[in-house]
């Protein structure tokens, strides 16, 4: 009973969205298990680029039976917005969707709330406005919560919404007398209009999952963001709200993790991250410096927001924290066509701090601030290798390069990818 989990390593998208496609050839059920529609997986298969949030990405593949776990939360509006893209692509997911029924909900105030706290000066970590951060707290906090399975129930959900909009309306209005106010009404009537759209999706995804399980089908869990984003693991408190890590497939699946029998890492060829936070290994260098380059040649910008992405060469010592705290098997290295050009290359093996070496991945963001990247330099080469799909294909110094990451990390490396398409990706043969 194979059960994959594919988890990035870094500060979110590492391109999961392509492995997990790649993958679905070999699985029959696609799990998501945290976050959002703060996630950005774009897939590209033949002339077609589909740009998913909420969905898992196995949903383009026939036959793949997609869950949304109760780990998630979902935004119904955009959850429909996507479905209907992949309608009008032909991709008609029927009942291939099953979304769990203790999934919490965002609502349009909890978009207004972080607005607030991400326009105080100093206080907002740059998140992606989608309201995921007050939809997680109003589900730890309990009162003001209200979960998927609540939203086909009318009445029940008009007197919800009456307290809890109540309540959001001032506070909304203490911080800002100009604030939006919402309501309740109205909020049922679009809700509850959700709520029947979703119903017939809805199920109890623990249950299923254990059948499925005992079934002895293969089970793929995506992890959305990248662990150093988890919100107990990671750069902490320039994170997301939800446990991005492996650890969070039993809690956010209902599944155990320890079924769980191969995690997949993965890792960009170099580094990016989105959002304020400490990145010892950035390249802040012009727009004549490679920092700019990466971003150009690799397109780093954020699949959600738009916003250019912060690049960085590779950080061996915050990948090694990632690859630990997951249990990772096995790495794939993602992007390494974009290095192609460069005289030589960087990987971060140690930080200094304070004038000491350290090699372990602080707890605290301002010492993680104050770290400078130890590094050792490798070799580049010139060649493009987006037509590369063997690896004794590929040249020297770039073989020589993704070596190095699995060598550091102690992991072998699975597959290197050198394009967006299923076709650009090199399978080492190791695994
Ligand atoms: P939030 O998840 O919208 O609360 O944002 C918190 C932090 O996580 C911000 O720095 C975001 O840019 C980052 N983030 C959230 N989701 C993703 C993702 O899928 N990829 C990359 N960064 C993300």
């Amino acid at each position: 009973m194979p059960c994959t989990c594919v988890v990035g390593l870094q500060w979110g998208d590492e391109a999961k969205g392509k492995v997990v496609d790649v993958l679905t050839d070999h699985h029959e059920i696609v799990v998501r298990y945290n976050g959002g529609p703060n996630a950005g997986h774009t897939v590209m298969t033949g002339n077609k680029t589909f740009k998913l949030s909420i969905l898992p990405t196995g949903v383009i593949r026939p036959n793949v039976i997609s869950i949304i776990g109760n780990g998630v939360v979902i935004n119904p509006t955009r959850l429909r917005e996507e479905l209907s893209q992949l309608l009008k692509n032909d991709i008609d997911i029927g009942k291939r969707l099953v979304i769990s029924d203790r999934a919490h909900v965002i609502f349009p105030y909890h978009v207004e709330q972080e607005k607030i706290t991400e326009s105080k000066q100093g206080q907002g970590i740059g998140t992606t406005g989608r309201g995921i951060g007050p939809c997680y707290q109003d589900k730890v906090g309990r009162v003001h919560a209200i979960r998927t399975g609540e939203l086909h129930q009318h009445t029940h959900l008009k007197q919800r919404l009456d307290s809890v909009v109540e309540f959001k309306n001032k506070l909304l209005r203490g911080f800002n007398p100009e604030a939006v106010q919402f309501d309740p009404e109205k909020l049922a009537d679009e809700f509850h209009e959700h709520g029947q759209f979703l119903k017939p999706h809805l199920a109890n995804t623990v249950t299923l999952l254990h059948q499925e399980f005992k079934a002895g089908k293969n089970i793929l869990f995506e992890g959305a963001q990248g662990s150093l984003l988890d919100v107990d693991h990671g750069s902490f408190p320039f994170v997301t709200s939800s446990n991005s890590i492996t650890a969070g497939i039993g809690s956010g699946s209902g599944l155990p993790s320890r079924y769980v029998t191969k995690v997949i890492g993965i890792l960009k060829a170099y580094t990016t991250r989105v959002g304020k936070g400490p990145f010892p290994t950035e390249l802040d260098d012009g727009p004549d410096g490679i920092g700019e380059r990466i971003r150009k040649i690799g397109r780093e910008y954020g699949t959600v927001t738009g916003r250019p992405r912060r690049c960085g060469w590779f950080d061996a010592v915050a990948a090694r924290h990632s690859a630990m705290i997951n249990g990772v098997d096995e790495i794939c290295v993602m992007l390494l066509d974009v290095l192609s050009g460069l005289s030589e290359l960087k990987i971060a093996t140690a930080y200094e701090l304070d004038g000491n070496r350290i090699t372990h991945f602080p707890t605290d963001s301002r010492e993680l601030d104050r770290c400078k990247p130890v590094y050792e330099t490798l070799p580049g080469w010139d060649e493009q290798l987006t037509t590369v799909t063997k690896i004794t294909d590929l040249p020297a110094s770039a073989r020589k390069y993704a070596d190095r990451i699995g060598e550091i990390l102690e992991l072998p490396v699975k597959l290197i990818s050198v394009g967006p398409d299923r076709s650009q990706t090199i399978f080492t043969g190791r695994v």
